[in-house]
């Protein structure tokens, strides 16, 4: 059996599936392209037949992420993916998707557990079986490169598993993907699951045979683990873990576990590592999810050394207490990267370095940025820079700009802030509010010029660095007041999901960081709600 892991990443699918997680087109193109250079094998791109806007979105990716460029047409490009229920409907609108890929894959699923049978599909087993072999060979039929899911593989009869899993192979399936879809499943369990599929499927051995566990019960990453020592070789993950419920499989841990214990597994990635930080950092943004403090490998104190003892014995010897390096996963430990009288070029090289890859007017955007971080701040370190490239591409999504902010708070009066916000077109709106404190009086003025009622679902707040001169970093996650749906649906429990907008600011001044990271949400909900971009609005209002 071959010597390497397949990474298949649904951080754009299953990840988004979460609650309150949803990604504009333009991000998920951006963490595409993130998932591409950290060096995943394939990204599951969306669920196409969701809405136009998906099939759109995921196309998209076929097209930017799914070839080489054209100055190096032998680059190594991942699969892109499309999830299909089993209906013709499903399997073709993931194929006007991914057919733009070099290489592309559909990916269908049909529940094969007595419970989803019985209540969900009201399907007896005779009829599920018939329905793989039916979409499954018409999936084959479209692309070379079909994946099949029997959906609650983990509550499933395995002697039906057989039956059904041999069925899509001889209908052309060429990967088989065993979800535990309800987290229900023990590390011990899970791996005689994926050991009995083995040696007992028909034709197993010409397949890859994959995994994809959820975290109800906080063993998706050892179940992920005991089905590739039982012979998986594909991993179904997501960045960070999220997706839904509480979440999937996280790329890191499985990852990190399969490089740190290689000994104990003898077996590869193509992952970068030294690009998990960075990714995990875009999705959390992005998304609006933060990474909890004491989460591996990604968590901020997941190399954070505290105790008088530990640091000791760190500093006698990196390896009493850290099993990994923090540079292994993009963590820098260096502090002073880029001093106030670096040119461009050491910015540019630095910010190659940590996998930023910007177009050159976005660099002279970013120089000119950190110039003026520098000249607040007196040590920048990596962690500024990734902030700073952060908020931009942020600000590079907007609406409404925000030209200033002046806010007067303190216990000698009423907290009032003034906003002034430049509109599509170069019209400037000023407006002042009063509120219980300045975060709120902010909000309060931003909301009277924007007009766009919503309901702050979460609100954070925290220090990239230490010290008294550390930027801040505010994430935000709004949900408009009158619930805007998703228009699409989840692809499995087909509920319409009320859509939540994260937003993100970086600033040394942490009510301007709320300020942007606000007004960032809104501007979501403005194009969500179908507003012209800005490059369409020729007249604005101006005050
Ligand atoms: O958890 C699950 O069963 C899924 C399938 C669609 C693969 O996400
Ligand atoms: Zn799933």
């Amino acid at each position: 059996m071959e010597p390497y892991v397949r990474i298949f990443d649904t951080t754009l699918r299953d990840g988004e599936q979460s609650p309150g997680a949803s990604l504009t087109s333009a991000e998920k193109l951006e963490i595409a392209r993130s998932l591409a250079r950290l060096g995943v094998d394939v990204i599951e791109a969306g669920f196409p037949s969701a809405s136009p806007d998906d099939l759109e979105g995921v196309k998209r990716i076929a097209l930017e992420v799914g070839n080489p460029p054209a100055n190096d047409p032998q680059a190594h490009v991942p699969v892109i993916c499309g999830l299909a229920r089993a209906t013709r409907g499903d399997i073709d609108a993931a194929w006007s998707a991914v057919k733009y890929a070099a290489r592309p894959r559909i990916h269908t699923f049909l529940a094969t557990s007595p419970i989803h049978m019985q209540y969900k599909l009201r399907m007896d087993p005779e009829e599920v079986v018939e329905r793989v072999k039916e979409m499954v060979t018409y999936a084959s039929s479209l692309c070379g490169d079909v994946e099949f899911s029997p959906e609650d593989a983990g509550r499933s009869d395995p002697e039906f598993l057989y039956l059904v899993l041999g069925e899509a192979i001889k209908a052309g399936a060429t990967t088989l993907n065993i979800p535990d879809t309800v987290g229900y499943t023990t590390p011990d369990e899970f791996g005689k699951l994926i050991a009995g599929i083995m040696s007992h499927t028909p034709g197993i051995e010409n397949v890859t045979v994959s995994v994809h566990c959820h975290d109800d019960l906080g063993l998706a990453t050892a179940n992920t683990l005991a089905g590739i020592n039982a012979g998986a070789r594909q991993a179904e993950v997501t960045i960070n873990g999220i997706g839904e419920r509480a979440g999937n499989t996280s790329l890191e841990e499985v990852v990190m576990t399969l490089h740190t214990r290689r000994a104990v597994y003898g077996l590869e990635t193509g992952i970068d590592t030294t690009q998990i930080a960075r990714v995990s950092r875009m999705v959390s943004n992005y998304t609006g999810i933060p990474v909890q403090p004491n989460k591996a490998i990604v968590g901020a104190n997941a190399f954070a050394h505290e105790a008088g003892i530990h640091q000791d014995g760190m500093l006698k010897n990196q390896g009493t207490y850290e099993i990994m390096l923090p540079e292994t996963v993009g963590v820098s430990r260096s502090r002073l990267v880029l001093g106030k009288h670096s040119g461009r070029h050491a910015l540019k090289a630095r910010l190659e370095e940590l996998g930023y890859a910007l177009s050159p007017q976005d660099m002279d955007r970013a120089f000119e940025r950190y110039k003026q971080l520098a000249d607040k701040k007196k040590v920048l370190t990596d962690a500024d820079l990734e902030a700073l490239v952060e908020d931009q591409s942020f600000q590079a999504q907007e609406y409404y700009h925000l030209e200033g902010l002046q806010v007067a708070c303190g216990t000698m009066g009423l907290p009032t802030a003034t906003v002034k916000l430049r509109a599509p077109g170069g019209g400037e709106l000023v407006h002042a509010a009063v509120g219980t404190g300045p975060v709120h009086a902010t909000f309060q003025a931003i909301d009277a010029v924007v007009q766009v009622p919503s309901i702050l679902l979460e609100f954070n707040v925290h220090a990239v660095t230490e010290g008294i001169d550390a930027l801040g970093e505010v994430t935000v996650r709004l949900q408009t007041e009158d619930g805007l749906t998703l228009q699409r649906t989840s692809p499995q429990n087909e509920q319409a999901r009320t859509r939540t907008f994260g937003g993100y600011g970086a600033d040394t001044d942490i009510i301007v960081a709320s300020a942007k990271a606000y007004l960032s949400a809104l501007n979501k909900i403005i194009f969500a709600k179908g507003t012209p971009r800005p490059e369409e609005v020729s007249q604005v209002d101006k005050k």
